[in-house]
């Protein structure tokens, strides 16, 4: 099955996970970036298409591009996953993803999630204020929940619980509709 990764990262997280796909799949791979500037037809020789984006206040980054795309890849295989801090089985992810896709997407799209962390060295200046404003919003709330105290106490530094055990079940799913 001939694959296409095509992933956005801002800290690097994403481009970690989409390259441990690219090798282990023995698939091409593509920043956002420059699959933007492919026409139509280059994408034509793909069966799969796999999209990473990440997490963003409860969505996907850029995600618009691969749903657009995805309505006239209805012959393809397509996978959509996502990479955020919080830790895998968070009931979040559900929420994220039921928001990101619509019904007749969530038939044609299978979803993944990875856990990756934070990386604030390398983050914008926008993305680091952004979570400067929710760490802070999330100290001065009151009665507080331990697991919300423990969830502030984490993302007010960087942090990585990423690990490449978490594309299993991504290639697992290609393999088994071959
Ligand atoms: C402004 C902002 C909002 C974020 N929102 C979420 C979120 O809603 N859920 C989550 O799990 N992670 C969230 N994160 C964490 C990122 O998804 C995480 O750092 C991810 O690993 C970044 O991937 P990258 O290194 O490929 O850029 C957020 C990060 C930033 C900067």
């Amino acid at each position: 099955m001939k694959t296409l990764i095509v992933y956005t990262s801002q800290t690097g997280f994403t481009q970690r996970y989409a390259e441990w796909l690219a090798e282990e799949m023995k698939a091409d791979i593509l920043n956002l970036k420059e699959a933007q500037k492919k026409d139509e037809k280059y994408f034509d020789s793909y069966d799969a298409i796999i999209y990473g984006g990440w997490a963003m206040a409860g969505t996907v980054t850029k995600v618009k591009w691969f749903l657009d795309k995805a309505s006239s890849w209805e012959d393809k295989r397509l996978a959509l996953f996502c990479v955020g801090g919080g830790p895998n089985d968070s009931p979040d992810i559900e929420v994220m993803f039921n928001k990101t896709l619509n019904d007749n997407q969530k038939k044609h799209i299978k979803t993944f999630y990875c856990q990756g962390g934070f990386n604030y060295e390398k983050m914008n200046a926008p993305s680091k204020m952004a979570m400067k404003m929710f760490v802070s919003s999330q100290k001065r709330k009151k009665n507080q929940t331990e697991d919300e105290k423990k969830m502030v106490e984490m993302i007010s530094s960087s942090y990585d619980i990423s690990d490449k055990k978490f594309i299993a079940p991504i290639v697992e799913y290609f393999e088994s509709e071959n």
